[in-house]
């Protein structure tokens, strides 16, 4: 006998988590509706345990936040530490979504989203035939841009240099996002604060792995 996902059963009472993918892309033209307001979309592909996400949730009331998670495990953690940010007469800023972050032209339509975040995404091995599967292509990429508003940006970071390098060659082929921010060290730099950070980089950076780190804008 099969054994069944125990979050599954969760997952699918929970009015913050989506699953049926028919209600999810019914929402295309209806986010302003759903949040109840006009503020800036956030969108957030590969969630996992949605430590560094639950907070930005609570920081930045004015702004909504979408993300995309496969599993359910991870989606019901995020949410659980969402609420906890939340009281329970304030306005929700956020969903989550149980779909594959590939379909986001069937979730939201052309210039919607300010800012998108896929940090550490499966980099899906070695084998040219298991990279089919990368998130990071160049279909992805073109659907992201005309989702994403005027001056919209991307955040992107890895451990993964071949995939990372690999995603700069696309970008740079499709002439459509700009880099404005990027480097393969940034332990260097002053561009990130390692106090707020994912549960996937804080393993990296205890490892001692660099990371790869590129911001894209429209
Ligand atoms: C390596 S983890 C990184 C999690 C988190 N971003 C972090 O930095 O800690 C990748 C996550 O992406 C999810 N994922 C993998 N493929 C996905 C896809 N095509 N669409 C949405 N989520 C995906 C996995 O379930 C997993 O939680």
């Amino acid at each position: 006998m099969a054994i069944q996902n125990p979050y599954r059963e969760i997952v699918l009472s929970d009015t913050d988590i989506m699953v049926e993918l028919e209600n999810i892309y019914e929402k295309k033209w209806q986010w302003t509706e759903h949040f109840w307001n006009t503020h800036p979309i956030v969108l957030e592909i590969g969630t996992g345990m949605g430590n560094y996400f639950s907070k930005q949730v609570w920081e930045n009331p004015e702004m909504n936040y979408v993300w995309i998670e496969l599993r359910y495990k991870r989606l019901y953690y995020s949410a659980e530490k969402c609420r906890k940010t939340k009281n329970e007469w304030e306005n929700k800023n956020f969903i989550m979504l149980k779909d594959f972050g590939q379909n986001i032209d069937k979730i939201f339509c052309e210039n919607e989203i300010s800012e998108t975040y896929v940090f550490f995404p499966d980099p899906w091995g070695k084998k040219n035939t298991q990279k089919k599967h990368r998130l990071l292509q160049a279909d992805f990429l073109a659907n992201l841009y005309s989702i994403t508003k005027v001056w919209g940006k991307l955040f992107y970071k890895t451990d993964h240099r071949e995939y990372f390098e690999t995603t700069l060659k696309v970008i740079e082929g499709q002439w459509l996002w700009k880099i404005s921010k990027m480097t393969q060290n940034y332990e260097d730099d002053e561009i990130f604060d390692t106090k707020n950070i994912t549960e996937f980089e804080a393993m990296y950076r205890w490892d001692k792995i660099e990371i790869n780190y590129v911001e894209l804008v429209k």
